[in-house]
């Protein structure tokens, strides 16, 4: 077997990591963006697999890009051009994977907490990073998230960060609000339609809203997040235009905001749905920030997992 340092492990969730290796990423990243010629080819040679079972545009292209970004090779392996079309088991295809002997293998699929059971099969000297589990969690969604608050507010315990939209079915909420507790957000407000409520854990020290009008008040930020279709299973979805008369960003809507206020959004985003297309495109979005900073972020994470 190939001899590797023995590094942190894995990067699962939000919840398991500690403040001090959050603000660690977060720090790096930020170096990374100052400085990106510094990390340039800096693993020279090591292998990412990207294992994804889930549509995704940004997230598999950010992290393909920080791996190549940092010298790395990448692999993709896309469900449905691999065995798993032909019966294949996820815990076979990662075994197979792992056989190759990857430096990290980054995973998403549609059940929650799969990844959980992937890091208990994971061999020494392997780094799984979860690139979203099901409606559980999305760890460097939420990091590059409280990377681009960072750099809008210096103290991010005065501010008030908005979380809208379909937030049950979000691993974008349950990742991203845990890591606004966790750096000690000033007031995190969550607002949603009736069957799109957020589970108790996390709407625990946040404060709930039913009108998005009332939520938005004199926030510093707003995140507005799509409806997960694939996850409503059977469920009736709301009628798009009805949603967006209730529920849609406007900038009639974004008026009652702080001035300031940033709007932010993970993507992939529904104009006309949850946002309209002049605030996605308007002077307070910071959408393709976001973007940007989800190559540092990820730079940030594989270099961790790789390092020193
Ligand atoms: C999110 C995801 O896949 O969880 N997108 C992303 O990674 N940028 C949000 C979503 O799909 O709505």
């Amino acid at each position: 077997m190939i001899n590797r340092p023995n590094m942190t492990a894995s990067l699962l969730d939000i919840e398991s990591l500690s403040v001090e290796r959050i603000a660690g990423l977060l720090r790096m990243a930020q170096e990374i963006r100052a400085e990106p010629e510094r990390f340039q080819d800096s693993r020279q040679g090591r292998l990412v697999v990207n294992l994804f079972y889930e549509p995704s545009t940004r997230t598999r292209v950010s992290f393909e890009i920080a791996a190549r970004r940092i010298g790395m090779h990448v692999v993709n392996v896309a469900a449905g051009g691999s065995s798993v079309v032909k019966g294949e088991s996820l815990l076979d295809t990662y075994n197979t994977i792992q056989a190759m002997s990857p430096d990290v293998i980054v995973v998403r699929h549609p059940d929650s907490g799969v990844l959980n059971r992937l890091a208990v099969a994971t061999e020494p000297g392997i780094h799984l990073v979860n690139a979203g589990d099901g409606s559980r969690a999305h760890p460097t969604q939420a990091l590059l998230d409280a990377l681009t608050l960072k750099q809008h507010f210096e103290d991010l315990s005065e501010i008030t960060v908005l979380v809208a939209g379909d937030l049950h079915h979000s691993r974008v909420t349950r990742s991203g609000v845990a890591l606004m507790k966790k750096l000690g957000v000033g007031e995190i407000r969550l607002a949603s339609p009736p069957g799109f409520q957020a589970g108790a854990r996390v709407t625990e020290g946040t404060t709930r809203f039913d009108c998005l009008d009332d939520a938005l008040r004199d926030v510093n930020a707003v995140m507005m997040l799509r409806i997960q279709h694939e996850r409503l299973a059977g469920a009736d979805a709301p009628d798009a235009e009805v949603y967006h008369r209730e529920w849609g960003l406007t900038s009639e809507r974004l008026a009652l905001a702080d001035p300031d206020c940033i709007v932010m959004h993970p993507g992939p985003m529904n104009r006309g749905v949850e946002i309209a297309s002049e605030v996605a495109d308007g002077p307070s979005s910071v959408i393709r920030q976001q973007v940007r900073n989800g190559v540092y972020t990820r730079m940030a994470v594989l270099l961790e997992l790789t390092g020193p």
